[in-house]
């Protein structure tokens, strides 16, 4: 008989299989609307058999964050692979270099020392490295300014086992945008610089040979997916990756072009846990809550869950406070410590011990590295468990 969701051991990360193929079909929609080809960041979900869905749904690829994660992918058959990340280290400009003999694989660089350790380690390769560079719009992060481009990219160029593929950027500082009309805004103000540097920088890319030479020109962010962000002509690939799954965070842009409930449709992973103890209720005092309020002590009401940070991640979200929604009661998870979640405050009290929830999490890309099997489900039934198989690749 198939296992129900209410009977998996807790906590559990839970990921809701109709669910990811709307999300899907949804990111596949927007850039096909908008013209440019989705390159997904399988951050998110760390697993090669959602990468392969997302390529089976139309993607020209995929993104990853790490060397490791490159090679588990290719090693699962993804054979288009781009890593929006840079690196240092002779050993690990070996590791790119390989993977380009075994797969398309291309990588970030934003130093001219990265362009050097990978050019030593091209030499004589059979297939030249692909490589992006990455600029800095304005997120203040990785990326080169956009004044050192042109020089990065003509270092590359004239590498023997390097080759140009064009510039990205990641607008990470869209999420605290504060409406959809903001939001358009900011990235319009990543597209236009993204843009600007691709323009004036075009002699030295070696492009894309997929399109004719041309140079690939590409952003990130799940928000502008969500939001149907229009984009500038010019702009030739979006690496998305939250949106495969959402969270509490992505829910408001979900939304952004209907109701807030229709956003909490659109997330597909949720921790599962159980309400281990109600501390302030009348079961939960062996003298009765008369007692307590006898003897003039407050009732520490709150309900406990056996997921904590450990589960959830301390992260937090932009225009939520606290560290998870229970979806299904509209409560929110006010305190964590590493094993407890703690729920406190009205309607607490709905809860009883030994209830199962669904938490959905305020991020969902590092609580899912977290979880070593997520279990894939289509309602009440777990179909599948699944190894997060790229959980803990960080090198
Ligand atoms: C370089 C890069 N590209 C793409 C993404 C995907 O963006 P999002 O998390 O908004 O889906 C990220 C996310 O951190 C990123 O760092």
């Amino acid at each position: 008989m198939a296992q129900r969701v209410a009977d998996l051991p807790t906590p559990a990360l839970i990921v809701d299989l109709d669910r990811v193929d709307a999300n899907l079909h949804r990111g596949q929609a927007y850039a096909h609307a908008q013209g440019v080809d989705l390159r997904p960041h399988t951050k998110t979900h760390k697993s090669p058999s959602f990468a392969r869905a997302q390529v089976a749904a139309g993607a020209a690829g995929i993104c990853v964050a790490k060397l490791g994660e490159a090679e588990m992918m290719a090693d699962a058959g993804l054979d288009d692979v781009f890593m929006p990340n840079t690196v240092i280290g002779t050993d690990k400009a070996a590791r790119a270099v390989a993977l380009a003999q075994r797969v398309r694989f291309a990588i970030g660089v934003d130093h001219p020392a990265q362009v050097a350790q990978l050019e030593a380690a091209a030499e004589g390769a059979t297939t030249p490295l692909a490589v992006m560079v990455e600029v800095d719009v304005g997120a203040r992060r990785g990326g080169a300014d956009p004044g050192e481009v042109a020089e990065l990219l003509r270092r590359v160029r004239e590498a023997a086992g390097l080759r140009a593929r064009g510039v990205y950027a990641y607008e990470g500082f869209t999420y605290p945008a504060r409406d959809r009309d903001d939001l358009i805004a900011r990235h319009d103000a990543a597209q236009r610089a993204l843009l600007a540097v691709a323009n004036a920088t075009r002699a030295w890319i070696d492009g894309d040979g997929r399109r004719g030479g041309a140079p690939v020109v590409s952003l990130g962010s799940t928000p502008s997916l969500l939001a149907a962000v229009p984009l500038r002509a010019g702009i030739t690939e979006m690496r998305p990756g939250t949106f495969a799954f959402n969270d509490l965070q992505q829910a408001r842009w979900a939304s952004a072009t209907g109701r807030w409930e229709d956003g909490l449709e659109h997330a597909a992973a949720h921790v599962l846990a159980s309400v281990v103890s109600v501390q302030g209720d009348a079961a939960s005092s062996p003298a009765g809550a008369g007692e307590l309020e006898r003897q003039g002590r407050e009732r520490p009401w709150r309900a406990v869950l056996d997921a904590g940070s450990k589960a959830l991640t301390s992260d937090l979200a932009v225009g939520h406070e606290g560290h998870g929604l229970l979806v299904d009661h509209g409560l929110t998870v006010a305190r964590l410590s590493e094993e407890h979640g703690v729920v406190e405050g009205p309607g607490f009290e709905r809860l009883r011990v030994g209830d199962k929830v669904r938490v959905l999490m305020n991020h969902v890309c590092p609580v899912v590295n977290l979880f070593s099997v997520m279990y894939l489900v289509r309602g009440d039934e777990v179909v599948e468990a699944v190894a997060v198989s790229g959980r803990g690749l960080l090198v």
